[in-house]
């Protein structure tokens, strides 16, 4: 062994959420990209039988981060072949499913991020998701995604009605969530993400902003300042 050699350790993400379309493929494949165009290894296992992240990665052109079909139950083993291949990141992508399912995702991450839109009914099935990720003994936020444009430079009603029902969970909201955006369509039915299809646009900035909070969650953890 080397003096100077240092072992990599995967960090396994898991993005959650029981609800169906809450935006969970999207927020794996756009951090999955953030986390490739900052020079990291990256594989996100595709946890759900659509195979939505799957199809994104057959609609991509060039190279980027490598997306894998994997069974929950076999999520574990998964994470030992990433590191063996040395990678540094592995997004688990989950299905709309029954907790079993998401269980296994949480067992294996560092990290859970619980998305939700800002609706009565996302905030009612997210409580599940919460509970299993303290249950399990895991690190966790809540990411808000579709939310509304500010009107008038303020926040719709439904944004800060959320953050009233999530506070009480006890886990932080992340102040850098996803806008409603039709440019995150744009790039998901091209294989891309919008840092790539549209680098200066607005969406590309709160990607890259909700990067670095989830980077420094899993590399550096540190106290997260949630959104009031
Ligand atoms: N921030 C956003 N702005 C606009 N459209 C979005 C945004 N996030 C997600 N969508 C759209 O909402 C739909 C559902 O998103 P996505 O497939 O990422 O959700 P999901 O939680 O993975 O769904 P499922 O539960 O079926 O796996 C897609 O059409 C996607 O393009
Ligand atoms: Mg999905």
């Amino acid at each position: 062994m080397r003096g100077g050699w240092t072992r990599r350790c995967v960090k396994t993400l898991a993005i959650l959420s029981r609800k169906g379309g809450t935006g969970k493929t999207t927020l794996a494949v756009h951090l999955a990209v953030a986390a490739w165009q900052s020079g990291l290894g990256v594989l996100v296992a595709d946890c759900d039988r659509q195979a939505s992240a799957t199809e994104w990665r057959k609609a991509r052109q060039s190279g980027g981060p490598v997306v894998f079909g994997a069974k929950s139950a076999a999520l574990f083993a998964t994470q030992q072949a990433s590191q063996r291949a040395g990678r540094d990141l592995m997004i688990i992508d989950t299905s709309p499913s029954a907790s079993e399912d998401l269980a296994d995702a949480v067992r294996c991450a560092d990290f859970c991020l619980m998305v939700l839109r800002p609706s009565f009914l996302d905030v009612k099935a997210v409580r599940d998701t919460a509970e299993l990720v303290g249950r399990l003994g895991k690190a966790g936020a809540f990411v808000i995604n579709q939310a509304p444009p500010r009107r008038a430079g303020k926040e719709m009603a439904c944004v800060g009605d959320t953050v009233a029902q999530l506070t009480p969970l006890g886990r932080p909201i992340l102040s850098t969530g996803l806008r409603s955006r039709i440019a995150y369509q744009q790039a998901i039915a091209e294989g891309k993400a919008v840092q790539e299809s549209a680098p200066t646009s607005a969406a590309a900035q709160e990607i890259g902003q909700l990067w670095k909070v989830i980077q420094d969650q899993l590399w550096t953890p540190a106290r997260i300042k949630s959104r009031r």
